[in-house]
């Protein structure tokens, strides 16, 4: 059974509304409730789409982390637009965004690196995500071989680090009965205020 939505009844800030629903999946026992959809698109605006882990949610936007020479980082850096979309199968929801994005500063990606366990720290210190390698073997060896010479603190690897989503738009879906959804899009205007309206499902 799921809770019917509209524009009235929705928190007036969608990112307040977005972090509401993110804690019901959580309750839900959703698993991994933060991960989303992430579309980026190449200079020819060919999309790619891959999930990643939202990391932080305030007014500034959506952050999330990763290796910048990985295809959505390079997609970003020459096409700085991108989209996202959670689905929360128990809760019959689906949130979608879309926005800019920006780099984080590398004080706030290194305050998350700090948090992060030292194996995946070792991990993401020695891939140069979504390049070629011949064996695993290869990349066992490169862990191996960090681990037993890299100080207690890893360093921030120069390629890695944070983005922020900018949202422009946000939209929040609920399943009802007969395949007549409940859809309702926040547009930010110019002036940074949000706009609500229901859309046809
Ligand atoms: C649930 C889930 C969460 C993921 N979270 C991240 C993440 O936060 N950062 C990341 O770099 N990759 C994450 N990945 C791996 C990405 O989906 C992807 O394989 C990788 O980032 C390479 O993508 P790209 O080559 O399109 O840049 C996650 C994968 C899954 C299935």
């Amino acid at each position: 059974m799921t809770t019917p939505i509209d524009p009235t009844t929705l928190d007036p800030d969608p990112i307040r509304q977005l972090e509401q629903w993110l804690a019901d999946a959580e309750t839900a026992g959703v698993p991994l409730p933060n991960a989303f959809a992430l579309a980026t698109a190449d200079d020819q605006g060919a999309p790619s789409v891959r999930y990643v882990l939202l990391r932080g949610l305030d007014a500034d936007g959506l952050r999330y982390f990763t290796y910048r020479g990985s295809r959505k980082g390079r997609d970003v850096a020459i096409n700085p637009w991108a989209a996202g979309a959670f689905w929360w199968p128990t809760l019959d929801r689906q949130v979608r965004v879309s926005g800019s994005v920006r780099l984080l500063s590398d004080d706030e990606s290194l305050a998350y690196w700090r948090t992060r366990p030292r194996g995946s720290q070792l991990s993401a210190s020695i891939s140069m995500q979504g390049q070629e390698v011949a064996t695993r073997a290869e990349l066992e060896a490169r862990v191996a071989e960090l681990a037993a010479t890299a100080p207690e603190e890893l360093p921030l690897p120069p390629m890695w680090g944070g983005y922020l989503i900018v949202p422009r738009t946000i939209e929040f879906w609920v399943s009802r009965s007969d395949r007549l959804h409940d859809r309702v899009e926040y547009r930010r205007g110019g002036d940074g205020t949000w706009n609500r309206r229901r859309l046809q499902p």
